[in-house]
């Protein structure tokens, strides 16, 4: 029998419209077939790979998905926005969302170990999800946004480890529509797909999100000044033509602070600290040459815009030594 997780050699590498949109209509084909009448159930965070099969998903069946997107306090700024606005106001997809932002940051509050910290919001998200698919009757399928390279490198480890996460006595069959492509056939298909540019094409960022950029032990106040300074970063980088060139880019707040002056006044804040790294593959990495006058522009504005912020530093270590998170 074939094995259903080979890409046959056969395939054609997705990288036009066209090719896209053949794709698309074979996947919905399957899909119905494979789902029939029943209902899918999709952990929607808002990533590519989520994102392209929640849209493929919502062709095939409509409201026979059930999305679920868990806003873990941990996002960028805007994005569990951008989730409920795409999906929900405009492809008119059945979105649960989850508020579990006190949940997470409760279970944080205190824990400055980078693995811990980790351990917890993996542990917690799987909780939360548990808690919400609990609620729900009569599903029989989860889907998941696997792809190739997680079949490759773990040989389907992610899939089955999600899945046993899931409350005995819960047993799903897998959708998963996009395991066979790799990263830049899921962002052919997700413009296809009529997915906005700026959720295909976004930068890699950790499952932990802010967590692991919050460094040390996360406090809220700590957290929405990381989050605010990370905003402007983008921003600017957006608005420079920096952000399509340079692989990954992000702030850190570490867990110290220094003295300062503002309105003649002695301001103690947390400094901010850029990180612009280019890379093919994440195992290394070399850093972005931003212009000083930008450098300078996006100083200017973190200082003055974002509470508790009264530096901005620049990491220049490229990866090895230094990897591309801080945590
Ligand atoms: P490092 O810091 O190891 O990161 O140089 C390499 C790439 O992996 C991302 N990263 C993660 N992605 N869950 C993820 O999904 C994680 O826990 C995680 N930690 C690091 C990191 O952003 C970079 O792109």
């Amino acid at each position: 029998m074939m094995d259903s997780n080979v890409r046959p050699a056969s395939m054609e590498r997705i990288t036009t419209k066209e090719l896209a949109d053949a794709f698309i209509a074979e996947q919905v084909k399957e899909i119905r077939a494979q789902v029939g009448d029943k209902k899918v159930l999709l952990a929607l965070s808002g990533g590519v790979d989520s994102s392209v099969v929640a849209a493929l998903l919502i062709k095939a069946i409509g409201k026979q998905l059930v999305c679920v997107h868990v806003n873990h306090g941990l996002l960028r700024k805007g994005e569990p926005e951008q989730v409920v606005k795409v999906f929900r106001d405009e492809m008119d997809a059945n979105l649960i969302y989850v508020d579990a932002v006190d949940r997470f940051l409760d279970k944080l509050a205190g824990i400055a170990d980078p693995e811990t910290k980790r351990k917890i919001i993996g542990k917690e998200f799987i909780e939360v999800f548990n808690d919400e698919a609990c609620k729900l009757e009569g599903i029989d399928f989860l889907a998941q946004g696997t792809i190739y390279p997680d079949i490759l490198e773990s040989d389907g480890v992610k899939a089955h480890h999600n899945v046993g996460g899931l409350p005995e006595g819960m047993k799903f069959e897998l959708v998963e529509p996009v395991k066979l492509l790799y990263k830049d056939e899921v962002r052919v298909v997700g413009e296809a797909l009529g997915l906005p540019h700026g959720m295909v094409y976004r930068q890699p960022f950790p499952g932990p999100g802010l967590g692991v950029r919050c460094l040390g032990e996360i406090t809220r106040d700590r957290l929405e000044a990381l989050r605010e300074a990370d905003a402007i970063l983008r921003e600017e980088f957006d608005k420079n033509g920096l952000a399509g060139k340079v692989w990954q880019y992000f702030i850190a707040v570490p867990d110290m602070k220094s003295v300062g002056v503002k309105d003649d006044k002695r301001y103690e804040g947390w400094p901010a600290i850029i990180r612009a790294v280019n890379t093919t593959d994440a195992m290394t990495a070399t850093i972005e040459e931003i212009p000083y006058a930008l450098l300078h522009h996006i100083t200017d504005r973190i200082t003055h815009e974002v509470d508790g912020i009264n530096r901005v530093l620049l990491d220049l270590t490229p990866k090895p030594i230094g990897t591309i998170e801080w945590e």
